[in-house]
C-alpha cells in the first residue's frame, strides 16, 4: 500500500517534471519564431510589392498608422515624391489627411484621394490639390530591398527625399 502511494507521488513528480519540460520547449520554440526584440522594438513592417497591382490602393499597418502603398500607372504624373522599386513607380505615404487627420479614401476611377471629413484631396503623388489640407501626404521612413519596401527604415531613397525637404 505504502509504495503504491509512493508510486504515485513519484509519478506526479515526474509528470510535473515532464509538463514543465514541455513548457520550456514551447517556450524556445516561441522564441524561436518571433521576431528579434531588436526587429520589433525599431518597429520594421516589411512589403512584398511583387503583386502589386496599377491603381490598386493597398493599405499596410505600421506603428499603428494606415500606410497608403500606390503602383502608379504609366499616365499618372512623375513625381519627386514617387518610390521606385525595379521599374515600378509608387506612392508611399502615411494615410492621414494633413489637415485634422482623417483617412482620404482613393478614388480610382478619379485616381485621386477624397477626404470625407472637409472635402480635402490628394493626387497619386500624395500633393494636397484641394483645401483645406495644408500640405502634402507624409512619407513614412521607407528602405527598398528588390522588391521589398521595408518600413520604418530611412533607406537611401528616403534620405534623398528628407534632404530635399519633400518627405513632411
Ligand atoms: Fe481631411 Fe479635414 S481632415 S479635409
Amino acid at each position: 500500500m505504502a509504495d503504491n502511494s509512493r508510486r504515485d507521488f513519484m509519478g506526479k513528480v515526474f509528470g510535473g517534471w515532464a509538463a514543465l519540460g514541455g513548457l520550456g520547449v514551447l517556450y524556445a520554440a516561441k522564441k524561436t519564431w518571433d521576431p528579434l526584440p531588436s526587429v520589433k522594438a525599431a518597429g520594421f513592417t516589411t512589403v512584398d510589392l511583387s503583386a502589386a497591382e496599377p491603381n490598386v490602393l493597398n493599405i499596410e499597418k505600421w506603428r499603428g498608422k494606415p500606410i497608403f502603398i500606390l503602383k502608379k500607372t504609366p499616365d499618372m504624373e512623375k513625381s519627386d515624391r514617387d518610390v521606385i522599386v525595379g521599374k515600378d513607380r509608387f506612392l508611399v505615404a502615411i494615410g492621414l489627411c494633413t489637415h485634422l487627420g482623417c483617412i482620404p479614401a482613393y478614388r480610382p476611377d478619379q485616381k485621386d484621394f477624397l477626404c470625407a471629413c472637409h472635402g480635402g484631396m490628394f493626387d497619386t503623388s500624395g500633393d494636397n490639390i484641394k483645401p483645406p489640407p495644408p500640405s502634402p501626404l507624409v512619407i513614412p521612413p521607407f528602405k527598398v530591398e528588390g522588391t521589398k519596401l521595408v518600413l520604418g527604415e530611412e533607406g537611401p531613397e528616403y534620405k534623398k527625399m528628407k534632404e530635399a525637404g519633400i518627405t513632411a
